[in-house]
């Protein structure tokens, strides 16, 4: 169990929507949100979206308290990088959020934990949040590394120092978890996220917030927000469906 749990730290539930959506079926589920949003209580409620889509959210959410962002960044700040986007064209679209490091680019795209890293200090000085996103695989679990592969993922992230620590965020998503329909425990996610939090603590940022992603839903959300260490969750499959995303939120709340 973390002994550090000195502030109370705000709840964020985070839907990421992958490479799904189209601007008709974009346009419903957002209305939804916003219609249902309040079911959150206190809770923050956010989307990180494919990159065409951001002006549509962008004009959708303006005027809720629902914030958004993008599912990747570039770590360069402009250039010839065909194909890549920086993180002060997501600011431009009003983002908040961008996550780094998702395990589907780790894996497809071969994104390094220092490369994921460095595109979190590229978004903290775009004046954006990163959501540096870590988690071991099953045959990683399976061989007792898990610890030590989320230790290695975090380095270079803690090396960025206590003052960018505190401002973004970490998402712990088991790989085998993630769109299996298999979730972590409570107690192991926990386990996990105790680890995670005693890390940011020895570096000066232990309020910094740990989010839960893989097969959250509405049925195990509770469970899993009981936890001390889970501040939140980073939720995929789930967050297509409105009434099932606000359900998870409300779980939180
Ligand atoms: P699922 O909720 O579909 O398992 O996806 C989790 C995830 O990868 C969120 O980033």
């Amino acid at each position: 169990m973390s002994q550090v749990h000195s502030q109370p730290r705000t709840r964020l539930v985070m839907g990421n929507w992958k490479m799904h959506g189209s601007l008709a079926e974009n346009a419903a589920l957002l209305a939804d949100l916003a219609a249902g949003q309040g079911r959150g209580g206190a809770t923050e409620l956010a989307v990180t979206v494919p990159f065409p889509y951001l002006a549509q959210v962008r004009e959708a959410l303006a005027d809720t308290p629902l914030s958004w962002g993008a599912q990747d960044v570039s770590v360069h700040e402009r250039g010839a990088y065909t194909g890549e986007v920086s993180a002060a064209m997501l600011a431009d679209f009003g983002c908040t959020w961008v996550l780094c490091g998702h395990s589907e680019r780790r894996a497809l795209h071969g994104e390094s934990s220092a490369l994921v890293a460095a595109k979190a200090a590229a978004a903290l000085a775009a004046g954006l949040t990163p959501v540096v996103c870590v988690g071991e695989t099953l045959s990683d679990r399976d061989a007792g590394d898990a610890e030590c592969v989320i230790g290695d993922q975090l380095e270079p992230v803690l090396a960025l120092g206590a003052e960018a620590l505190s401002r973004l965020v970490i998402a712990y998503e088991p790989v085998w978890a993630i769109g299996t329909g298999r979730t972590a425990s409570p107690e192991q996610a926990q386990a996990i996220h105790a680890l995670i939090r005693a890390a940011l603590g020895k570096s000066g940022a232990a309020n910094t917030r740990v989010l839960y992603g893989g097969s959250v839903k509405a049925t195990n959300a509770a469970a899993l927000f009981a936890q001390p260490d889970i501040d939140g969750a980073l939720v995929g499959g789930a967050s297509l469906v409105a009434e099932e995303f606000l359900n998870i939120a409300a779980a939180v709340a």
